[in-house]
């Protein structure tokens, strides 16, 4: 038995993860991204949500979560919040205020974007 503790350790350890990354997996697992973006940055009427007070965001996502809205349009995330825990809520906050944007080289290839010739 005393053998195998160290690789229950080792197995503990290597899973182990901080709640901004808790938070980044839950984001993308809850379908988040779809309206607030992938960078969190928002879209249309989807509030951005990155680097925001983490107390205010946990305090709307709880009220969603209890079914609360104060207009129409809020009613939408009561269907993504009813199912979130604490501990969730609390990940996936910490991860909204702590965000800090993945540069992973260029997105797209803009070597033929012909600039200032309005795209004729
Ligand atoms: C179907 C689109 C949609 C999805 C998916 C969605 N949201 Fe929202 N979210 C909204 C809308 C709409 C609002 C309210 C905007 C307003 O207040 O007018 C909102 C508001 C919020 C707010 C409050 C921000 C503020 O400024 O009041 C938080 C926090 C939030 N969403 C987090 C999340 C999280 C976390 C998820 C994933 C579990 C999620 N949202 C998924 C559409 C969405």
């Amino acid at each position: 038995m005393r053998f195998i503790f160290p690789f229950f350790f080792m197995f503990l350890f290597a899973h182990a993860q901080t709640p901004y990354e808790k938070g980044k997996v839950l984001y993308m697992e809850k379908g988040c991204y779809s309206c607030h973006g992938n960078q969190l940055e928002g879209l249309h009427r989807y509030p951005k949500l990155s680097n925001r007070a983490k107390g205010f965001l946990s305090y709307k996502l709880k009220r969603f979560r209890d079914k609360i809205s104060d207009n129409q349009q809020q009613e939408m995330m009561i269907a993504f919040a009813v199912g979130l825990s604490d501990a969730e809520i609390d990940a996936l906050t910490t991860y909204m205020q702590e965000f800090v944007e993945e540069k992973q080289g260029k997105r797209y290839d803009t070597s033929f974007l012909l600039e200032g010739d309005g795209g004729s």
